[in-house]
């Protein structure tokens, strides 16, 4: 087996990078993909928080310290996947040593995803190096979009190559930028369109991925297409209302299903 490592990166704190990596986890789990998540937030680690997986003694931390192995920092949790969280007391350690200490898992899981801080310094530059490829997440303002071209700027200069952006916490708002004006700016396509979703905080509050909690929630069917298309395949979503949508409006095709295709398509 020879895994992929997807670094999950934005510059700004708080759009949803762990959010993203434990939902996209928990899909590609549930589609029968072996799939580690690592907490490379050195500073102010919280993927643990997010799977119910908390207060462990081997972390991160004390492998990139070179105290234990890899191996010996991985815990499954109750979504599916594997998780190797960070200590919630960072102890100080050299970031870029991160990519020497975890390639060799690749040969034990389809996907290795890896969460990364929002600050460009050596943390996030360790995530740079240590990914095979990189999603970048956005949110649709302004603020967020200058901070996103930053990221694929830094990214370009490393020659990480960018699968896509995630837009999240959608809420379809006049004054949101459009998909258009974000897909130009960056000149990267968006493969992932997330409604903002209180369901997500309420999944949040059980310390479980909402494509978990409330698996028929748009939020959680765009995880599972997302999920579809990085492995190289397509998501059916079944649920009634959606078959109906589709037969009313043939060809009801979106740009962010268009994207997906191509990136899938690339896979193969
Ligand atoms: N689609 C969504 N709808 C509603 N709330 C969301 C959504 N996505 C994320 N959130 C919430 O936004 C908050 C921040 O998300 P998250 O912790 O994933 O961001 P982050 O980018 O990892 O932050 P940091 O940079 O601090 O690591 C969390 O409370 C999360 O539950
Ligand atoms: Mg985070």
């Amino acid at each position: 087996m020879s895994g992929k490592i997807v670094g999950v990166i934005s510059i700004k704190g708080g759009v949803g990078k762990t959010t993203v990596v434990s939902n996209l986890a928990a899909a590609l789990a549930k589609q029968g993909r072996k799939v580690l998540a690592i907490d490379a937030n050195f500073s102010a680690p919280n993927l643990g928080i997010h799977v119910g997986v908390v207060n462990k003694e081997n972390t991160i931390h004390e492998v990139i310290a070179g105290k234990i192995d890899a191996s010996e920092a991985i815990y499954p949790n109750e979504a599916g996947f594997d998780i190797m969280p960070a200590r919630l007391l960072p102890i100080r350690i050299d970031p870029l040593r991160l990519k020497r200490k975890i390639s060799a898992l690749k040969n034990s899981y389809d996907f290795i995803l890896i969460d990364s801080s929002p600050n460009l310094n050596e943390e996030m530059a360790a995530t740079m190096a240590a990914s095979d490829e990189l999603i970048v997440v956005s949110s649709p303002d302004f603020a967020t979009l200058s901070c996103t071209m930053r990221a694929v700027k830094a990214a370009r200069e490393k020659k990480v190559p960018i699968t896509g952006l995630v837009l999240n916490r959608v809420r379809n708002k006049h004054y949101e930028l459009t998909l258009d004006e974000i897909e130009s700016s960056t000149e990267v396509p968006v493969v992932g369109l997330m409604p903002e979703e209180e369901k997500v905080l309420e999944a949040l509050s059980v310390t479980t991925p909402v494509v978990v909690f409330a698996p028929r929630k748009d939020v959680s069917i765009e995880y599972q297409k997302l999920a579809a298309a990085i492995s190289g395949g397509k998501y059916r979503d079944t649920r009634l209302w959606s078959n109906v949508r589709n037969f009313l409006f043939e060809n009801n095709f979106s740009k962010v299903d268009v994207n997906r295709t191509v990136i899938a398509g690339k896979k193969k």
